[in-house]
């Protein structure tokens, strides 16, 4: 197989806001190939630590060759950063999440992320997971197939597309790719703007790994174990996550969480974080034009108090 290859996103702007010095202990949630990863202990030196969580065992492995010279500085974690905490004990300097898929993910038809190449019906970062695409595709019902495509694909077909499933898998099992692709484009009278699969391989993909709840649960044990002026850097790629960091730093920027109505503070909620992007940065032209998948790359900042 040829070399995997993966080019990390926001990357000069990443290393800025981690705000990065010599002897930091950093953790990657999302070591990916390493592009990130490498950069930062680039900048920590030689007394600096990072910690990197990986599910796929793929990606772990080219990352840990392309590590190679920092390896005594580097504690690997093959597991889903939702365990954040069963990891990281003590505080850190600086948390990174670059969310969602990697370029070796797609670019594989036998991972089944991709609505371009036909592969197998899969989608799975951590391949020791039970459920796949393929079980969700054939043994779901009608509801909540089309709950699915509408929650985490926000397709509005999302009904059209969850009958006319169910209907096609009744004399013949969908086992791939295209043969979903296909009935998907059927359900489809007009030229869409975007492949008429998106969506429905979003939402798929989002499903099978319960991205946003790990996220939502990953983001409050991190937040937790950032030190005292410590940064926390989250780059996502869909609104439905860039929603939920919004949310989250907001909720940890406030000072009381008591309901409106009570006249005075009950609550001695402790305010943990200043939010450092007011609007979320994304990539400059330049970048994207380098890079397409760097397209939709929202990147969202704050501080710990
Ligand atoms: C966008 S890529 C990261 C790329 C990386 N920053 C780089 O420069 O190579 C996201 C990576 O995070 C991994 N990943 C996604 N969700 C994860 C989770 N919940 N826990 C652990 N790893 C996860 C994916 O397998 C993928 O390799």
């Amino acid at each position: 197989m040829s070399k995997l290859y993966h080019t990390p996103v926001l990357l000069q702007e990443t290393l800025d806001h981690l705000n990065l010095r010599a002897g930091m202990h950093v953790v990657d949630c999302t070591l990916g190939l390493g592009g990130h990863s490498l950069e930062i202990l680039k900048k920590i030196g030689p007394k600096g630590r990072l910690t990197a969580f990986e599910q796929d065992e793929g990606n772990l492995k080219v990352a840990k060759s392309e590590l190679k010279t920092f390896k005594d500085q580097v504690t690997y974690v093959h597991d889903n950063f939702e365990y954040f905490s069963d990891y990281v004990k003590k505080p850190v300097d600086a948390i990174l999440f670059d969310l969602g898929f990697s370029s070796p993910h797609v670019d594989d038809p036998e991972r089944g992320f991709s609505f371009q190449k036909d592969g197998p019906l899969d989608m799975r970062y951590d391949k020791r997971q039970k459920l796949t695409a393929e079980k969700v595709v054939n043994t779901y019902n009608e509801k909540d197939l089309a709950d699915i495509i509408y929650q985490y694909g926000e397709e509005r077909r999302s009904r059209v597309i969850a009958k006319k499933i169910i209907h096609v898998r009744k004399k013949k099992p969908i086992t791939s790719t295209l043969q979903l692709v296909r009935v998907i484009a059927s359900t489809m009278a007009r030229k869409q703007k975007i492949h008429p699969a998106t969506r429905t391989f979003q939402a798929l993909r989002i499903y099978v790994n319960r991205e946003l709840e790990v996220l939502e649960k990953a983001l409050d044990k991190a937040i937790n174990l950032l030190k005292p002026k410590g940064r926390i850097v989250v780059i996502s790629y869909h609104s439905l996550e860039d929603r939920i960091v919004k949310n989250k730093f907001r909720y940890y920027a406030k000072d009381c969480i008591c309901p409106k109505e009570l006249p005075v503070c009950q609550c001695n909620f402790q305010k943990k974080l200043y939010i450092l992007t007011k609007r979320p940065i994304i990539p400059l032209g330049i970048e994207v034009s380098k890079n397409p998948r760097a397209r939709s790359a929202k990147m969202r900042v704050a501080e710990r108090i």
